[in-house]
């Protein structure tokens, strides 16, 4: 017998269902557009340039990102609309990183969101520049979040790691090290992946906790969630790219491959690439340990639709 009695049991965690996740999904990544929508307004610049960024911007995709910002923000008790500007900022900085990561000189793919990429639609040098003044416009943007300035500079300083040398770039430089070389070993790729992908992933959510002045024991929970989460979205990423159409997905399938890229599905296989995927899916689901409520059913069920997701 439970000496505190059955009110005092530990309650089992709140489950959302995947029609509930899919559609707060929409709700809070169609608040992110109308934010894209205006994030350039008032800006001088050719327009040629202002056409090639809000083309990225605009063509779509999941904006995951900017919805775990949100959602870590809503979490810590804090209003999403105050941190807009900083969620939208991420996207920003994720978009730019998917128009270099299309270039010739790195994966050269030809489509992205469905439509043509943007050296394609544009040209290589608009494309470089529209992406380096999609990341530089992105820490103006995040200046006009509506929180104090201690809680916003540590989220800068955080989003600015993560996103940079030891982070993102870093990661895609990896990328780039390891493309037909066949020697790289498994612990090289995770790196590289926790990089490229799980940084950036991981520090949208933690961003969230730090904005809103969440406990330590709150961030680092969150941090452990989005490193998973990163994980799992990234060898998720591989495997569509083997078991995908290019119509659904909306880049080219079987652009890995083409590459000579090394990816989990091409060292361990498929079978063993699903079953790494949904333990980091797993792992991701049990960082989030105590927290309870919607939010965190929210994230329990995001980790869910990361790897079984269509594209
Ligand atoms: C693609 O990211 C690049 C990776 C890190 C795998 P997403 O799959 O989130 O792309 P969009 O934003 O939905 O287009
Ligand atoms: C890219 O990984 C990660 C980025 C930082 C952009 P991929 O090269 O696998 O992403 P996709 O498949 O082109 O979206
Ligand atoms: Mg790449
Ligand atoms: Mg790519
Ligand atoms: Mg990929």
């Amino acid at each position: 017998m439970n000496p505190k009695g059955p009110e005092h049991m530990p309650q089992p965690p709140e489950i959302m269902e995947p029609a509930a996740m899919k559609e707060l999904l929409k709700r809070r990544a169609a608040a992110v557009e109308l934010w894209l929508a205006t994030c350039l307004d008032g800006r001088e610049m050719p327009p040629r340039l202002r056409e090639s960024m809000l083309y990225s911007l605009q063509a779509g995709g999941k904006r995951l990102r900017p919805v775990l910002c949100l959602t870590c923000v809503a979490l810590c008790g804090l209003e999403e609309e105050r941190v807009m500007p900083f969620a939208g900022a991420i996207e920003m900085i994720h978009t730019y990183s998917l128009i270099h990561d299309d270039l010739p000189a790195m994966d050269d793919d030809d489509l992205r969101r469905g439509k043509p990429s943007n050296h394609k639609a544009f040209d290589e040098a608009t494309a470089i520049l529209a992406g380096d003044g999609l990341l530089t416009d992105a820490f103006a943007c995040m200046c006009r979040a509506r929180i104090a300035a201690g809680p916003l500079l540590a989220a800068i300083a955080e989003l600015a790691g993560a996103a940079g040398s030891s982070g993102m770039v870093g990661g895609q430089e990896w990328d780039m090290i390891h493309t037909g070389r066949p020697s790289v070993n498994l612990g090289e790729l995770q790196t590289m992946h926790a990089m490229k992908t799980g940084a950036l992933l991981r520090a949208s959510c933690v961003c969230g906790a730090l904005l809103a002045e969440a406990n330590s024991a709150v961030v680092d929970a969150i941090g452990e969630y989005g490193s998973a989460l990163g994980m799992a979205f990234q060898i998720a990423d591989d495997i569509l790219d083997i078991t995908a159409d290019t119509a659904v997905l909306g880049k080219p399938a079987g652009s890995d491959a083409a590459q000579g890229k090394n990816t989990y599905p091409s060292m361990v296989g498929l079978a063993a690439s699903r079953e790494l995927a949904r333990a980091q899916a797993d792992r991701a689901r049990a960082a989030l340990g105590a927290l309870v409520g919607p939010e965190a059913a929210f994230l329990r069920a995001l980790a869910d639709y990361t790897v079984s997701r269509a594209c």
